[in-house]
């Protein structure tokens, strides 16, 4: 069971999309970091499309290795005939057999408590991770590939009110965060 607050959101998300959502009948997506905050968002926006909105169900393959996503947010999910959950490392190229129209690209390391205690993991899913899920994006020749990259302004506000670090310490470890994402941009940028 969904928060009433998360509950209300989607509805707002699938009542505001419902005509561009067509596009999305019988399609096949693929999410990476589908547990994630982000991800379930997406996921739960898919299955209240599929109920409410789509005659013919979008299937949806769910790639998450679980190193900080939480299995409760896919409670239920799991039992949709439209879902489907792989457990794996996006840092290893994986190979999906079928067609592929979408890919949306969540995994990552976005926390500050987490990519302090993960710099290698965080580094290496923006950058592998993105590299991988772009080669398998061109393998499928996808419609579209779609990745998210944190607004700046969340990383400095975090650094400031969450981390009991030295500045010195504090801004180093921003720079493993950074230097992510500026790999993440780059390997993007060389497929576009
Ligand atoms: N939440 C935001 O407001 C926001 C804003 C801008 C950008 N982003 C970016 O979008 C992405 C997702 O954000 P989020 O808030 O949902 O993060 P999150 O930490 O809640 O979820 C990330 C998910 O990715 C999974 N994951 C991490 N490494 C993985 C790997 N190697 N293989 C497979 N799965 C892996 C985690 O287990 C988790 O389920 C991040 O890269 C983040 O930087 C988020």
């Amino acid at each position: 069971m969904k928060h009433p607050i998360v509950q209300e959101d989607i509805d707002v998300i699938v009542s505001a999309i419902k005509k561009e959502a067509k596009q999305l009948e019988g399609k096949r997506i693929l999410i990476t970091g589908g547990t994630g905050f982000l991800g379930n968002y997406f996921l739960s926006v898919f299955y209240d499309l599929n109920k409410k909105v789509l005659k013919t169900p979008c299937k949806v393959i769910v790639i998450d290795n679980y190193i900080t996503g939480d299995k409760k947010n896919i409670l239920g999910l799991e039992k949709s005939s439209h879902f489907k959950f792989i457990e794996h490392d996006v840092r290893v190229p994986i190979k999906v057999s079928g067609n592929i129209d979408y890919i949306i690209h969540a995994a990552g390391i976005a926390s500050p408590v987490y990519y302090m205690k993960y710099p290698l993991e965080t580094i290496e899913v923006a950058t592998k991770g993105t590299q991988n899920m772009l080669e398998l994006a061109r393998l499928k020749k996808v419609k579209s590939f779609l990745f998210s990259v944190q607004a700046r302004y969340m990383v400095i506000l975090t650094r400031t009110i969450y981390l009991p670090l030295k500045v010195t310490e504090a801004m180093f470890l921003r720079r493993v965060r950074d230097l992510a994402m500026m790999n993440q941009k780059d390997w993007v940028k060389l497929y576009v």
